[in-house]
């Protein structure tokens, strides 16, 4: 007897083990959370991740960039933007383990070093360094190049890039112009400057533009060809870049590369998510311009804006800063999967989001109202799990940005 349960309990254990191995090779968690206050004294909210993927209560820590944060205008209010101030995706984003951060209202990118030992103590590296242009947004960063993208929404709009190392930010290169006929602050949403952000391999820079109809003005995707990397000089970025108005999309915002593919997922303001191709068309000239291979509307949106792919479940996760709701998309035909309702959690809607291991987080700046909130969203089960609320920190409604530190 003694033998035969030991026996079965082996087995049963190593049954547990079988079904166990899937969860073995989930994705990890991430270690914390970032994002811009956007306040006049612009600064980084760190939230560090716990190993079960949720934040502890009272670890937050602010830090300041050393630059001034502005709002835009909402165009259809003409008062201040915000929640939205920025009408942007990635206003803060990380390559390995530095910090870059925009600083929308003293036209400069700031750079951090991250703390190996904790996550949420960053050194600022050097001082802010200035674009060329007026109202930065977003900004992309580049590991393997070492160089840093920032896209500009004001009265000089367009994307500027530079190379970064141990010692900080060096001098921005020619601003790539944007015709987008916009005043400093820009009047938005509409024809402003999305997302700028690599492709998966690194070697482009995209960034989305969104069209503004009743101005004339077309919405597109810019791509530009990331040089050869020389060991004298390294990377640079092209100053000639391709344009693509994907048939059908008009407010192009917040974007995703789609890991293994060299498609991309669009969040389109007008109508909600669409996957884009560029393979399939044959002609050399035409290859690198971006089609709509699939598309879904989003019903009752107010804007869908932005989106981040679960590692989990290999789909897109979107946000409307309108609806306080999570979407999840299809990676293949932008199908809608699910609508997780968060509205029993009192926020107006929800903005910049990220993913890891099983989790989503998506930022709610609030309204000035409502305070704002991080809340954290499994991906599989598609149940809220924790809705973190931000009080107390000068952090609010002109919140904006979300990077996540793996
Ligand atoms: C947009 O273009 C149309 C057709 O060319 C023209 O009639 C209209 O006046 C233009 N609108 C603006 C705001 O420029
Ligand atoms: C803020 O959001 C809450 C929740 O949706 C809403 O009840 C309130 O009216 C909003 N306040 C403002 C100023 O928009």
């Amino acid at each position: 007897m003694h033998t035969k349960s030991i026996i079965s309990f082996t087995l049963v254990a190593l049954a547990q083990q079988a079904l166990a191995r899937p969860h073995c090779k989930s994705p990890a968690n991430g270690k914390a959370i970032y994002m811009i206050s956007n306040e006049q004294k612009n600064a980084v909210l760190a939230l560090p991740i716990g190993k079960n993927g949720l934040f502890t209560p009272g670890t937050a820590t602010l830090t300041e960039t050393g630059g001034a944060g502005m709002s835009g205008v909402d165009g259809d209010a003409g008062k201040p933007a915000g929640p939205d101030a920025l009408f942007s995706q990635s206003s803060v984003t990380i390559a390995g383990n530095n910090l870059f951060a925009v600083n929308p209202g003293s036209n400069t990118v700031s750079m951090f070093a991250i703390s190996r030992q904790d996550p949420t103590k960053l050194t600022l590296v050097g001082k802010p360094v200035a674009v060329p242009a007026e109202f930065p947004v977003t900004v992309a960063a580049s590991e393997q190049n070492k160089l840093v993208c920032v896209g500009s929404s004001g009265a000089v709009a367009g994307v500027s890039c530079s190379k970064f190392s141990a010692q900080g930010i060096e001098e921005m290169d020619d601003l790539r112009v944007f015709d987008i006929g916009q005043t400093t602050p820009p009047v938005g949403p509409k024809g402003t400057v999305s997302h700028v952000f690599f492709s998966e391999d690194e070697s482009t820079v995209f960034t989305t533009v969104k069209g503004d109809p009743a101005k004339n003005k077309t919405g597109f995707l810019a791509a530009f060809p990331v040089g050869p990397s020389d060991c004298d000089s390294g990377a640079s970025v092209s100053q000639d870049g391709m344009r693509s108005t994907p048939a059908g999309t008009v407010v192009l915002f917040g974007s995703s590369t789609i890991p293994g593919s060299d498609n991309l997922f669009v969040t389109d303001a007008s109508f909600g998510g669409a996957v884009l191709t560029n393979g399939e068309r044959s002609d050399e000239a035409a290859s690198k311009a971006f089609s709509v291979k699939a598309k879904s509307a989003v019903d009752g949106q107010s804007a869908t804006c932005w989106v981040a792919i679960s590692p989990a479940t290999k789909t897109a996760f979107v946000t409307d800063v309108g609806v306080n709701r999570l979407v999840e998309m299809s990676l293949e035909d932008a199908s809608i999967k699910k609508v997780i309702d968060l509205s029993a959690n009192g926020d107006p809607g929800l903005i910049d989001l990220r993913a890891a291991g099983h989790l989503v987080y998506a930022l709610s700046p609030g309204n000035g109202t409502t305070p704002p909130a991080v809340t954290v969203v499994s991906a599989v089960t598609k149940k809220q799990v924790q809705h973190l609320q931000l009080e107390g920190i000068n952090f609010g409604k002109n919140a904006q940005g979300m990077a996540l530190l793996m």
